[in-house]
Parts: structure tokens; sequence; C-alpha cells
């Protein structure tokens, strides 16, 4: 509710207007009755027409204030619940932008995209109906009751009397599909997320044959949010009933009272008729807050998920105020002491691991697949924090520096390349926005891309589909590492990016690199002896310990495991 209200109360200009339309509402629907009272007893049963002109006009005028406040009521609360709604969307995006993956493997983006869509939506119904009941009840109540006593105070308690009823009626019901609600959206989570998976590994189910076993999956998760929704509306569908049925015996209630006394002499027919009619409005304006209180529990829920997102502090922090942004060196690495575990396991990943890469030197990792080599290199550009010792970049603990700051330092090319929708050019140009075409040009020649970028059609301008599904695996990665180049950054990352090239094409590009770029440092994560032997350190990494550094040649001679490695890779030409 807190959240709903904070963004609300954004716009009280609307709110304001919305409240001068709430009553021309209620004048209209207080006001004919009534008027109407007085044609039937000063008009009708007195039987003078002189009297009807003035009321008529003045019903008239009532009417044109009345439709009036309506239209400024809709128009203002439309607007205020779809600026809520826009405002939570995109607070809901910049914030999961400063997500690091701990935080997403905490929601998980499926949870996260249902939040965006549907939970906002839910909350957008909400405070529309919500300005609704929440201005005209009150307004109508408290006029209908001051109506009612000044009237026929008899019918003030009738309805006095039922008020408890219905507050319990409500309770009852909110109380009651709480959980239910609650155990709905979690429900569309699911479904999300198998919806997700199942389109984007749609080849690799076709090519097990496993389309039934999915499909039974999706089936159960879809069965379940069926259930869940069908016992919401069966208390739904309870709940209605009842309120009219309390409705309805308010009416024959009055009815009945009210000719007794028109029997006795004590009421007239036009009160009575305008009683019947202000408590019709009185209850009906309580039932449409009660209808209310029955969608709260979703919205609270769908409020409460949106409030989680929106509160969680990233663990990693930015920075960005007081975040350091020169440092004194230029292209230096050094791990101290650095072990890091995954939140929420107890075993380290990475157990001190220590080493420094001095500016402008080759740096390559190795070692067998688990072994934490990409958790190592992402802790540099802080995907995670450390969990105990340091890592300095230029000689500043990449915790103190402006996030932006340290990351435009870095070109990270991940071992998963990711591309975008868009041009070729709109993705090489993620890491300099005002990148000429001639220096595209020459990042795709560094990368061994030009040649294919110059065969597909429209060259630099053809379109990449969702994720670069049209290209294949080697393209994609040349990209991702014409990007980086693009963003000429003193410290280069490579995640087993060479993994998908052929040898040749991986030893040209290589040779290019060091051509055109010889001041940068580089940290090269790879599988293949090959890609690495020239580096000025290799490191070689074991269960998430270092076990050996040094070139080559030295670790040929000291170290088992790169033998072993070197051995099942290289030739004995190449050995020695
Ligand atoms: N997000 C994560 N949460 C928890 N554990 C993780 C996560 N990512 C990786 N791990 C674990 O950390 C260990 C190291 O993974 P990492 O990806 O760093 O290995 P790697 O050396 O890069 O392997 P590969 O050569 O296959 O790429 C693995 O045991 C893996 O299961
Ligand atoms: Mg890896």
């Amino acid at each position: 509710m807190k959240l709903i209200i904070k963004y609300t109360w954004r716009y009280k200009k609307y709110l304001l207007l919305s409240l001068l339309g709430v009553v021309g509402f209620v004048l209209i629907q207080m006001g004919m009755p009534t008027l109407l009272k007085y044609v039937i007893n000063d008009s009708l049963m007195a039987d003078n027409p002189t009297v009807l002109l003035p009321i008529m006009l003045l019903m008239l005028g009532i009417t044109v204030v009345g439709i009036g406040g309506e239209i400024c009521m809709s128009y203002a609360n439309s607007r205020i619940a779809s600026n809520v709604i826009r405002d939570i969307r995109s607070d809901m995006f910049v914030k999961t932008q400063s997500f690091s993956h701990a935080e997403f493997n905490q929601f998980s983006v499926s949870s996260l995209l249902t939040s965006t869509t549907s939970d906002a939506y839910q909350i957008m119904i909400f405070v529309q109906s919500m300005l609704r009941s929440a201005l005209i009840t009150p307004v109508m109540t408290i006029s209908g009751f001051i109506l009612i006593i000044n009237t026929n105070p008899r019918m003030f308690w009738v309805v006095l009397g039922a008020t408890p009823l219905l507050l319990l009626g409500v309770y009852i019901v909110s109380h009651n599909s709480m959980p239910y609600s609650r155990a709905q959206q979690l429900g569309l989570d699911k479904i999300n997320l198998n919806m997700r998976e199942g389109l984007s590994g749609l080849r690799v189910i076709r090519a097990f044959g496993n389309e039934g076993f999915q499909a039974k999956r999706f089936e159960a998760v879809n069965e379940e949010y069926c259930g869940v929704s069908k016992t919401v509306f069966r208390i739904m569908s309870i709940a209605q009933p009842g309120f009219y049925l309390l409705f309805n015996a308010m009416i024959v209630i009055i009815l009945w009272t009210g000719s007794q006394a028109i029997g006795h002499g004590t009421l007239d027919v036009g009160t009575l008729n305008a009683s019947i009619e202000y408590v019709f409005h009185i209850l009906f304006s309580f039932l449409m807050m009660a209808v209310l209180f029955i969608m709260y529990p979703r919205a609270s829920v769908s409020a409460r998920r949106i409030q989680r997102v929106l509160e969680s502090t990233p663990s990693v922090q930015e920075n960005l105020e007081s975040g350091v942004t020169e440092a004194m060196e230029k292209g230096t690495v050094r791990f101290e002491n650095v072990t890091f575990s995954y939140s929420g396991s107890e075993e380290p990943v990475l157990k001190h691991i220590s080493f420094t890469a001095k500016a402008g030197e080759t740096v390559a990792f190795i070692g067998s697949t688990g072994s934490g080599k990409s958790t190592l290199i992402q802790l540099i550009p802080r995907m995670y924090d450390v969990t105990e010792g340091r890592i300095l970049v230029d000689g500043v603990d990449v915790r103190d520096y402006n996030i932006h700051a340290l990351r435009d330092r870095i070109g990270y090319i991940p071992q998963k390349a990711q591309l975008f929708t868009g041009t070729i050019a709109d993705n090489l140009r993620l890491g300099k926005r005002d990148a000429t075409r001639e220096e595209l040009e020459h990042a795709a020649e560094i990368a061994q891309a030009a040649d294919f970028i110059a065969q597909k059609e429209g060259g630099f301008d053809a379109v990449l589909s969702e994720s670069g599904s049209n290209l294949s695996g080697g393209q994609k990665q040349r990209l991702a590492i014409a990007r980086a180049i693009v963003k000429q950054p003193e410290i280069y990352i490579f995640d087993d990016s060479f993994s998908a090239l052929d040898y040749a094409t991986d030893l040209r590009l290589r040779t290019r690199l060091r051509e055109e770029i010889t001041d940068a440092t580089m940290l090269i994560v790879a599988q293949r002896i090959g890609t690495i032997r020239h580096a000025d350190k290799i490191i070689v990494l074991n269960e998430g310990e270092m076990v050996a550094e040094g070139t080559h040649q030295e670790l040929l001679n000291a170290s088992g495991i790169y033998y072993d490695i070197a051995v099942s890779q290289l030739s004995e030409e190449e050995l020695r």
C-alpha cells in the first residue's frame, strides 16, 4: 500500500481534479432524488404544475455539472493510473539494470518479467478502482447520511445496522483470498519461466525429441495456476451474490417500514422514494469499496513483489557520486589473496588467488572446466564482489571506483557472446556511441569480422535478430571482440573468446590484435595451449586454486597439470 500511495501521491494535481469530479458526481446522484422528492410531493401529489419548471431547470443544471464532474474524474483517474504504472515500470527497469549477477540469481529473470508486466498491471487496475471508490465512498456516505437524517431519521438506523455486516463480509473475503492471490502471481512466474525456456531452447528440445516432456511440464504449471484461479473466482462468486442479498434485504426493510409509515400518515411518498435512492447510493458506494478490498490482496501481493525489487540494495555498490574516477597507473591488474564464494554456497569457488598483470602484458588462464576461470575474470569488472582479499585495477581497489570509470577501462568479451537486436553497427557502437564508420571497419578488420560482414546483405547495416541468432557462433564471437576493440579499453578480458574460431582464424586474430594494440593489458582465458603459449604469464587453475604460474616453457617443466594439457594438444615438435 505504501508503494501505491507513494506513486499516486506524485500526481496531487490530478487527485484534486478527481476530487472535484467526485463532488459533481455525488451532486447528481444525491441531488436528483432530492429534487424528485419535491416533484412528487409539491407538484404531482399537490396537483401544482407551476413549481415543475424551476425544478426541471435545476435538474438540468445538476445533470450538466454532474456529467462534467464524471468526465473530470475519469480523465484524472486514468491519467494517474497510467502515469503510476509507467513510473513503476521505468523504476523497475533502471533498478534491474543496476543488479549484479547475484540479484538475478536471487530474483530470477522470469519473476522480474512478471513483476514489470503483470504485477505492474495489477497495480494500475487497483489504482484506478481505488481512486474511484476511495474518493466517492466517503463523500457519498457522508452526504447520504446527512440527507437521510434530515428527511427520514428512522432509515438512518437501518443503514447503520447493516454497515457492520458489510464490513465483516469484506473482511472475510479479503482475508480468505489473500493466500490464493499470492499463489496466483507465483504461478504466473512459473508459466513465464517455462514459456521462456520452451521458446529459447526450442531447437534443443526438438533435437532431443523432448517436446512431449516439455509440454507436460508446462501443462503442470498451467494446471496449477488454473486451480488457484478457480479458487479465487469461487470465493468471488460466493461473495458477490452475498453482498447483493444484503443489499436487497435492506431495500425490502426500508420499503416495508416505509409503507407502514405512509399508512400511518407519518411519511410521504416523495420522502420514501428519496430515502430508497439515498440508501441505494450509500450501499452501492460501500459495495464499490468492498470490491476494492477484494482486489486489494492481489494488488498488495503485486506491490510487495515490486517493492522487494525496488528496495533491494544491489550487492555491487556503484559509487556513482563518491567513487574514484582517476588513477595513477594505467593498465595494471592485481589480485591480492582473493577468495570468492557465490552467495548461497559455502564452498569457495576461488581460493587465495594472487597475481599481477603489468601494463601491456598478456596474462593467460588455463584449467579444466569448472575450475573458476570465468568467475575469476568476472570479478575484475565487478560482476560480483570478492568475498575476501582485494582486486586492484590501476592501483585502486575496484570497489572504490565509480563503477562507470572502472568499466570504461575494461573491454570484456564474455564466454557466451551476447548481441542485441539492431544493426551490426549498433552492436559495435555499444562500447563507444560516437564511433565513426572507419573505427568500426578497423575494429572489424582486426577481429577478422570484416569478410563476413561484407558478405551480409547491408554490411554494417545488416540487422541482427534477437541475440544475434542469425549469425554463427564464431561470427558472434568475432563481433563481440570487435565491439571491445571499438571501445579502445586499457584492459582486455577475453573469456574463452576464441573457442569457436578455427585455429588459423584464431592465430590471425591474435596476431592482428598484438600488432594494433601494443599498450593494452590482455587477460585471456583459453582451453587451447596454442592460443596462449606466447603469453607473458600463464596461470594454471585447478578447483579454484592457483596451482602454477609462469611462461609456457617454465610451466612445461614445472607443472604436471600444464604438461598434461600440453601433451594432449601439441605435437612432440611443438612441445620442444
Ligand atoms: N552463478 C553461479 N552461482 C553459483 N555457482 C556458480 C555460478 N556460476 C558458476 N558457478 C560454479 O563456480 C564454479 C566455477 O565456474 P566457472 O564458470 O568460473 O568455471 P570455468 O573455469 O569458467 O569453466 P569453463 O571452462 O567451463 O567455462 C563451477 O563449479 C560452477 O558450478
Ligand atoms: Mg568459463
